[in-house]
């Protein structure tokens, strides 16, 4: 009679045992018997780092929780590392450490991974072992095993992302109920979906993180945090989106990356959508990423941005390809091999929504029509208001490239009829 081969035994040093550490841990163990079925290896974690290992008593044995990252480090018997501390010190030395020791490293840090990711895929490489980093974009979304093997050759021209659930429900919240920005903030607060202290979330610097990573893998060109300009929901208020709502959009913020002639341009900002676009129907705390390539048309992946237990799916899931990927392999390439020029946010062809506040007089409209067209900046609609001595002008415009909007817009705001600062919207999905 046959036998099956004695399973290979693969023993982890687990970093940080938080609400996805501990949850990792969970897997691995509950799911011990599925997991080694399907890759032909035991995997369990050898050893815990936390910061005070005495106080962590249950959710695993005591005695593997250590507060010294070089017992793990120093034990040959681990072989990969699954970073889950967070922030970019210590975890950029201990990862370093790894890599530099042979072992292959899993994280779910996107600060880590925006900012150093170029050389720890260049050190992995080098070192002949594995990085990988499922999990610090859209949780258990596995968006980057879908860029780098199965897009690998779609032509990926653009990239939409709602990659911030806080962000999410609260513009979902402001949509849905009309309430205002600091409302449906403390209501997100209120149920756990922002932080006490959001400013990471609602600045657009969490997205603009995860937009880095996306957009290095997707044109396989280095793009790190700074190179993502971002603007926040702050500003977003009731009434934009009252009104949008009157011309059939919707408001989210987006992270878009675009490659045009062998040049990149990713930004981070609050922009409307067509109700019948895919990412509209994006809810709540959801996360989802919108590809278009010359070879694919559209794909759509979306589903839970985060949570302990969703994350962690994510970074098992790294842990499991790491041990069928073990033999040198296509994953142990840079993930940017090429070094793209970057291209002015300027030149970037966009669609606007724009609300003026202007005094309730005639030939008003004629005035700022002839303005914007003196740009060769077109309208496509345009609703008029009342709203008492004053009036609003809501517009949708054509699309157009940004230098001339801006050198309109400038021109219109000087209009001694405008009332108010002109704050314009982009409007995406249309102008592809
Ligand atoms: N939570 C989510 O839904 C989510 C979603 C996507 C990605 N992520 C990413 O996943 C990672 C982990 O997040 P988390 O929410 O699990 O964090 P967390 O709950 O704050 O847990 C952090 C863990 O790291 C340990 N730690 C912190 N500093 C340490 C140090 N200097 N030395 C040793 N251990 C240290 C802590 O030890 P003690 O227990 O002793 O304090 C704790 O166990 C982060 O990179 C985060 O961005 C999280």
């Amino acid at each position: 009679m046959a036998t099956s081969p004695r399973p290979k035994k693969i023993s982890l040093g687990l970093l940080g045992f938080g609400t996805v550490g501990s949850n990792v841990y969970r897997i691995l163990d509950e799911q011990a018997a599925e997991i080694e079925q399907a890759t032909g290896a035991s995997i369990s974690i050898r050893k815990i780092l936390v910061k005070d290992p005495s106080l962590h008593r249950s959710g695993a044995p005591p005695e593997l929780f250590t507060g010294d990252f070089e017992e793990i480090l120093g034990d040959p018997g681990i072989s990969i590392i699954v970073e889950l501390i967070g922030g970019l010190e210590p975890a950029y030395d201990y990862i370093t450490a790894a890599l530099e020791n042979g072992k292959a490293v899993v994280t779910a840090n996107k600060q880590l991974i925006s900012q150093q990711g170029s050389y720890l895929f260049r050190l992995s490489q080098e070192k002949k072992t594995q990085i990988r980093f499922e999990a610090s974009v859209a949780g258990a979304v596995p968006v980057i095993k879908v860029l780098r093997e199965s897009m690998a050759a779609a032509g990926i021209q653009n990239i939409y992302g709602i990659v911030n659930g806080t962000n999410n429900y609260i513009l979902t919240e402001m949509y849905r109920t009309g309430a205002k920005y600091q409302d449906a903030l403390a209501r997100a607060q209120e149920w756990g979906y922002a932080e006490a202290d959001p400013t990471e979330d609602i600045s657009g610097k969490d997205a603009a993180a995860k937009m880095a990573i996306l957009a290095s893998i997707a044109f396989h060109s280095g793009v790190v945090l700074d190179d993502v300009a971002c603007t926040g929901i702050e500003n977003v208020s009731s009434l934009d989106i009252a009104y949008a709502k009157e011309l059939g959009l919707t408001v989210k913020l987006l992270g878009v990356a675009k490659l045009y002639q062998n040049r990149i341009n990713v930004r981070v900002y609050p922009a409307l959508l067509k109700e019948d676009h895919p990412l509209a129907s994006v809810s709540g705390a959801y996360n989802a990423v919108f590809l278009r390539g010359t070879a694919i048309d559209e794909i759509m992946l979306s589903g839970p941005g985060a949570g302990g237990m969703e994350t962690a799916t994510a970074v098992v899931s790294d842990i499991v390809s790491i041990v069928a990927h073990s033999q040198p392999g296509f994953l142990e390439y840079p993930v940017a091999y090429r070094d793209l020029d970057f291209y002015p946010d300027d030149d970037v062809v966009s669609t606007f929504y724009l609300r003026l506040e202007v005094e309730d007089e005639p030939g008003v409209l004629a005035a700022i029509a002839r303005a914007f067209g003196d740009h060769e900046v077109s309208i496509e609609s345009v609703i008029q208001k009342g709203r008492g001595a004053h009036a609003e002008l809501v517009m949708v415009f054509h699309p157009v490239a940004e230098r001339s909007f801006a050198a309109a817009l400038e021109e219109v705001s000087r209009l001694p009829e405008v009332k108010a600062p002109p704050r314009p919207i982009r409007v995406e999905g249309e102008n592809e």
